[in-house]
């Protein structure tokens, strides 16, 4: 799909992007496609002011197709606007999909690297060992919204020699006097690594080496992302191929991230242990980002690849997956703290404080709402309903998220707690995320309730909290058309 086929088939989709923005189950503060389907986000970065999201989307499809770059941009988190997409697959390197990537901000100019995925149909091919090109791939541009010319800067060749062929979603970093490239890999021993290059000027790409974790995580892993928070550094992955274990890996694939010590007499990086940065249903493929305040933002797709529950009722309407809330990442005793970026709170309207035994039953508007617990003591048990079939239930330590008929399948996520001390919970219209104990834990899933006439209450509780509850307006998108 070039840009001379997607520009003369556009306007075949105007009603497909009307029913999608016209349907109830539309997010009103999350970013969606303008219709079709939305995986990863790419290309954050900060550049003159301007924020750029990019993400993996599909405009004429609600499900799996050939991947474009799709584009928005903001400058406060509340106005956006639907850009031109940025990239198409349209040279013999990216020819099946521009698949996932970063952008390295350097003077007056961005650069993008991303995988150009290309998948030959010539033979029968098991597209691990075979039949599968992933390249990398660069083009620079000077105001975020064209692209420059693509240059290959990495084939299979240049990836290690023990490597299938699956390598991908570069992230570009500087540190020192040279630039880096993280490559997420699967060996040819069913290994998920992390692959490390070097570059002087960002077209040549020298191998460093490979970070994995000292046992076995998995078979692939996707998305990489090194970076530091106050001065500590972490490896962000997503590892695929992880067994579940009581209260871990409970998603088919998983998102999250190792301290990463440099050890400088032994050459390579010491993973620590590999926290989960979510423990609801949907929430993968993170990538962060540096902006011009030196804010360390985390974006993430709030989906699951290849899970068993499903968004069928919105694929229906035209339109399938979002990105989670922007979220800020902090540091706390050697873990990384997540929480909603602070221009969130310009959606807030409609304060109201309260206590938790003095709550009720209160009634919601079309499910848009924030609501904030600070525990006085410790909470015992709790059990907050937040939609007719959907609880958030606290005991013996746990932490419980239930879905009834409209979790589409979704039923159960659980974390095991020290102590429940805070809560704050973003829902929307089809979504909810938690954010535990001041961002420690979080948990994200969509949602399908048959009607957004909903009630918020508490049951079985034993314990008291200060309350504050706000409904929340929607953010606003200039679209295209
Ligand atoms: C992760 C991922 C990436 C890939 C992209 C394709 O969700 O599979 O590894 O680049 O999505 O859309």
């Amino acid at each position: 799909m070039d840009r001379e086929w997607y520009d003369k088939n556009y306007p075949k989709y105007k009603d497909m992007r009307m029913q999608a923005r016209a349907d109830d189950n539309r997010l009103r503060y999350h970013l969606m496609p303008p219709a079709g389907w939305i995986n990863d986000p790419n290309g954050l970065c900060q550049f003159q002011g301007v924020y750029h999201i990019y993400f993996q989307y599909t405009p004429f499809l609600a499900g799996w197709g050939t991947k474009i770059w799709g584009h928005y941009t903001t400058r406060d988190w509340v106005h956006f606007r639907e850009e031109e997409p940025f990239l198409f697959p349209d040279c013999v390197w990216d020819r099946d999909g521009v698949y996932s990537g970063s952008a390295f901000v350097k003077d007056d100019q961005v650069h993008y690297f991303y995988t150009g995925n290309v998948k030959l149909t010539d033979g029968n091919y098991d597209y691990i060992m075979e039949g599968r090109e992933q390249n990398t791939i660069h083009v620079i541009s000077a105001d975020g919204m064209s692209a420059g010319e693509k240059e290959l800067v990495l084939s299979h060749s240049d990836y290690p020699q023990d490597m299938t062929r699956h390598v991908r979603d570069p992230k570009v970093f500087a540190q020192g006097d040279s630039y880096y490239m993280l490559l997420g890999a699967r060996d040819n021993e069913d290994k998920g690594c992390a692959l490390l290059f070097r570059s002087k000027d960002l077209e040549h790409w020298t191998y460093v080496q490979r970070m994995d974790a000292q046992k076995d995580f998995g078979y692939m892993w996707e998305c990489p992302d090194l970076f530091t928070v106050a001065g500590h550094p972490f490896l962000l992955v997503c590892p695929q191929g992880m067994p579940e274990k009581e209260h871990c890996y409970q998603n088919i694939y998983q998102c999250g991230y190792f301290t990463a010590e440099q050890d400088v007499r032994k050459g390579r990086f010491e993973l620590g242990e590999f926290q989960e940065l979510d423990k609801g249903f949907d929430f993968y493929a993170a990538q962060t980002f540096e902006d011009e305040r030196g804010r360390r933002i985390l974006l993430a797709w709030m989906g699951m690849p290849d899970a068993d529950y499903d968004n069928k009722v919105t694929a229906d309407q035209g339109w399938i997956h979002a990105l989670a809330m922007p979220r800020v990442l902090t540091v706390r005793a050697g873990k990384l703290l997540q929480n909603p970026l602070e221009e969130m709170a310009q959606l807030r309207k409609n304060q109201r404080h309260t206590t938790l035994r003095a709550f009720g039953r209160q009634k919601t508007k079309d499910c848009c709402f924030e609501l904030r617990l600070k525990f006085c003591g410790q909470a015992e048990a709790m059990s907050l309903w937040l939609r007719e079939d959907v609880k958030l239930v606290y005991k013996s330590g746990t932490l419980i998220l239930c879905l009834g008929k409209s979790g589409c399948k979704r039923k159960r996520r659980t974390t095991l707690l020290e102590s429940l001390k805070s809560l704050a919970v973003f829902s929307d219209t089809s979504s909810i995320e938690i954010f535990v104990n001041g961002g420690e834990v979080t948990m994200s899933t969509r949602v399908y309730s048959e009607s957004l006439v909903q009630d918020v209450w508490f049951e079985d509780t034993n314990a008291d909290a200060d309350v504050e509850w706000y409904d929340l307006d929607g953010i606003m998108v200039q679209w295209k058309d």
